[in-house]
């Protein structure tokens, strides 16, 4: 039997082998590298990977590691949270029709204003209802970051706390302030909610399979998820429930994290799959996003 690297190393081939009861030492091999989790360094690379893909402005890219960096030095796992979060919100983005070029950026700065946030706060495990008015600004003081990078950004990551109305923040008014400053096209700013919310969705899965805290009841397993997942994106009426189903069914939500992330390594950094669609080059049309400091340099 021939095996090419690129089968040895694809999880799927391996789960298919398995299934088949088929072993060798390939095999086994690729059964131990994929149960492994995947290092602090190979997530930063995964992510860094995704990051360089990106045709945007070269300031821009300084700008958002120059802020990541940051914060992995106030708190890692914030940091490691961010960058779990740009990975998967690509991956939702991509798998809900909407461009993933817009989303990294916005994703893995989505909790930036956390750098102003006082670090036993970060640090809490039990939090209260004091703790949580405490926790709100970081949305507010992100947006003050991210504007400075690229006010659609900033615009996006005002939503990412925005699915659930009962506790929802900021409010409505500050949003509308915010959004006015901003100063985006109309269309933008609807665009902006569209993919805030898409962002949200990470947001939310990640914090819910990863935090041991009393937001959840604890770590849930995936596959557990789901119906907490619907439930949380229920009342904004945006297709979220139809989009939260397809993710579970392609796989995307509802697996351990080393699964996942292990099986796109293998994907995008172990097998260098040029042809692999990581970022899609074209946007969906009805998303032509104005990034307003790029369009603004070129005059
Ligand atoms: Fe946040
Ligand atoms: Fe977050």
């Amino acid at each position: 039997m021939r095996i090419s690297t690129g089968q040895k190393q694809d999880f799927f081939w391996v789960k298919a082998k398995m299934k088949e009861k088929v072993y060798d030492i390939f095999i086994i091999r690729s059964i131990l590298q994929i149960v492994m989790n995947l290092s602090k360094e190979e997530l930063e690379k995964l992510a860094q990977h995704y990051f360089h893909g990106l045709s945007i402005n070269r300031e821009h890219k300084r700008m958002i590691n120059h802020y990541l960096n940051e914060l992995e030095k106030k708190h890692e796992e914030t940091y490691l949270h961010s960058n779990r979060v740009g990975i998967l919100s690509v991956e939702i983005v991509r798998n809900s029709g909407r461009d993933s070029q817009i989303i990294l950026c916005p994703a893995l700065g989505h909790d930036f204003g956390k750098l102003e946030i006082a670090l036993y706060l970060l640090n809490k495990k039990k939090f209260s209802d004091e703790d949580h008015e405490r926790m709100k600004p970081h949305v507010l003081l992100g947006v003050e970051i991210m504007k400075k990078i690229d006010p659609f950004y900033a615009a996006i990551i005002l939503w990412h706390h925005y699915h659930k109305p009962q506790d929802s923040y900021p409010t409505d008014e500050e949003i509308k302030e915010q959004l006015a400053l901003l100063n985006l096209p109309e269309s933008n700013k609807q665009l902006s909610k569209e993919y805030g919310l898409l962002l949200a969705m990470a947001d939310v899965y990640d914090a819910m399979i990863t935090r041991d805290n009393n937001l959840y009841g604890g770590k849930v397993p995936p596959d557990k998820t789901e119906l907490l997942m619907l439930h949380a994106f229920k009342d904004r009426n945006m297709n979220h429930q139809q989009i939260i189903r397809t993710l579970y069914e392609k796989g995307i939500f509802g697996q351990e994290y080393d699964i996942f992330f292990r099986n796109l390594y293998y994907q995008h950094i172990t097998c260098k799959d040029k042809n692999s669609p990581i970022i899609s080059l074209h946007q969906t049309a009805g998303d032509k996003v104005l990034l307003q400091n790029q369009s603004q340099r070129r005059r």
